[in-house]
């Protein structure tokens, strides 16, 4: 039994909302969330006396302009426009019991930003229906690719063993997907972006990235054993090097969220990937890296680096142990 201060409490917090969105409907006369199966316009005529006595409270002209915020924000996926560059975003995923609540909360990120085709990559046999269903129901503009890592290179048993990076074959085939796809000799803008399933960006980063000219970085926290780690910058706002305490003489310094990549520049050197033999983790990054710039051609992002705008969040691995325990178990549901 939930206790009754908790359920008061969470009354008065979703309060405040619900009238907001209702408020909105009935000022816009069209539904919030652009849902096709859901009849919200009838639903906005319905007798919604309950909420009539309140409406004087937010009819302030800073509810309002919250309400307009929202309109914004919750067109899903926003209108395509046809100057801004594409970004081109490149999730390898692999299936585990937090893959769709990772997938979900991803979704949920990239459904903010304009023009954005996400490449989503399975470390699978075949496609799953899992992630299939998922991708459909985001109305975006995907590509759902899958590649399986020969089971001789997989390090199922020591994640943490560097000696193959996990993703990289997946991130190399959506790589030749764009190859193939965008014909280099057309005008299309694009930038290409790696995004693991198991980070936490900030909807700014998207827009710091797409003017990518070749290759821009920024800080990523959470990351090397560190709060932070960043590339470092001169006073003139060039990159010089890396701060991170694994080998900052590396030529590139940098996690995989950490930077963006100009998509002419990739289609122009059709040779540069994710070298699977020979490169530890940490060398990953730069053995695409290499292929397609130097380090002063690097464009600094996220006002020179002095913002974090990504988190390397990585979820706990959740508890499943009970599962067959005296026989009970929790069911099929997808989870
Ligand atoms: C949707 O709403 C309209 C207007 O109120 C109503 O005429 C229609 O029957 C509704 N459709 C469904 C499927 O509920
Ligand atoms: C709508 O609410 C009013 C009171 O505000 C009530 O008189 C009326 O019967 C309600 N109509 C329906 C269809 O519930
Ligand atoms: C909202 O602000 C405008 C000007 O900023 C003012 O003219 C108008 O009366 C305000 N409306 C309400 C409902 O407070
Ligand atoms: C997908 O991209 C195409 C252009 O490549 C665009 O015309 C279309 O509107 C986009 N669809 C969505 C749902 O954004
Ligand atoms: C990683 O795995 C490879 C073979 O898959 C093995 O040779 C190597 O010793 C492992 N390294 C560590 C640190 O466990
Ligand atoms: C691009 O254009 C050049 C010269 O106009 C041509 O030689 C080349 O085949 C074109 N490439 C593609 C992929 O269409
Ligand atoms: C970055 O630093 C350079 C050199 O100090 C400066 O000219 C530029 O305005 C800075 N950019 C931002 C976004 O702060």
């Amino acid at each position: 039994m939930p206790k009754r201060r908790d359920v008061l409490a969470l009354f008065l917090i979703l309060l405040p909302w619900t009238l907001l969105i209702t408020f909105w409907q009935q000022l816009a006369g069209c539904p919030l969330i652009p849902v096709p199966k859901d009849n919200r316009t009838g639903a906005s005529k319905a007798n919604q006396s309950g909420f009539r006595l309140h409406e004087s409270c937010i009819t302030m002209n800073k509810s309002i302009t919250k309400a307009t915020q929202i309109k914004y924000v919750y067109q899903r996926p926003p209108p395509w426009s046809d100057t801004l560059p594409t970004l081109h975003v490149i999730t390898p995923t692999y299936s585990r019991p937090v893959q769709k609540a990772e997938l979900t909360r991803l979704t949920n990120t990239l459904l903010l930003i304009p023009n954005l085709h996400w490449l989503v990559v399975e470390d699978s046999v075949q496609k799953t229906a899992m992630v299939s269903r998922l991708l459909e129901n985001t109305g975006m503009n995907y590509t759902h690719l899958n590649v399986e890592t020969p089971k001789n290179l997989k390090t199922l048993k020591k994640p943490r063993n560097h000696s193959f990076p996990r993703g990289s074959m997946q991130r190399n085939l959506a790589l030749s997907w764009l190859r193939e796809h965008i014909n280099q000799n057309s005008s299309h803008k694009g930038v290409v972006y790696f995004a693991d399933d198991d980070n936490t960006y900030c909807l700014e980063l998207f827009e710091e990235m797409r003017w990518t000219r070749k290759v821009s970085v920024w800080p990523v926290a959470l990351v090397g054993g560190l709060r932070y780690e960043s590339p470092r910058i001169n006073s003139q706002g060039k990159v010089i090097g890396w701060k991170t305490l694994f080998d900052p003489q590396r030529p590139f310094g940098i996690d995989m969220a950490g930077f963006a990549v100009n998509l002419q520049l990739i289609l122009s050197r059709p040779q540069a990937c994710f070298k699977l033999k020979g490169v530890k983790s940490k060398y990953q990054e730069g053995s695409l890296l290499q292929d397609l710039v130097t380090l002063s051609d690097l464009e600094p992002k996220a006002a020179n680096c002095t913002k974090i705008l990504v988190w390397h969040t990585r979820t706990e691995r959740p508890f499943l142990g009970n599962e067959g325990k005296k026989g009970f178990r929790s069911g099929t549901l997808e989870v």
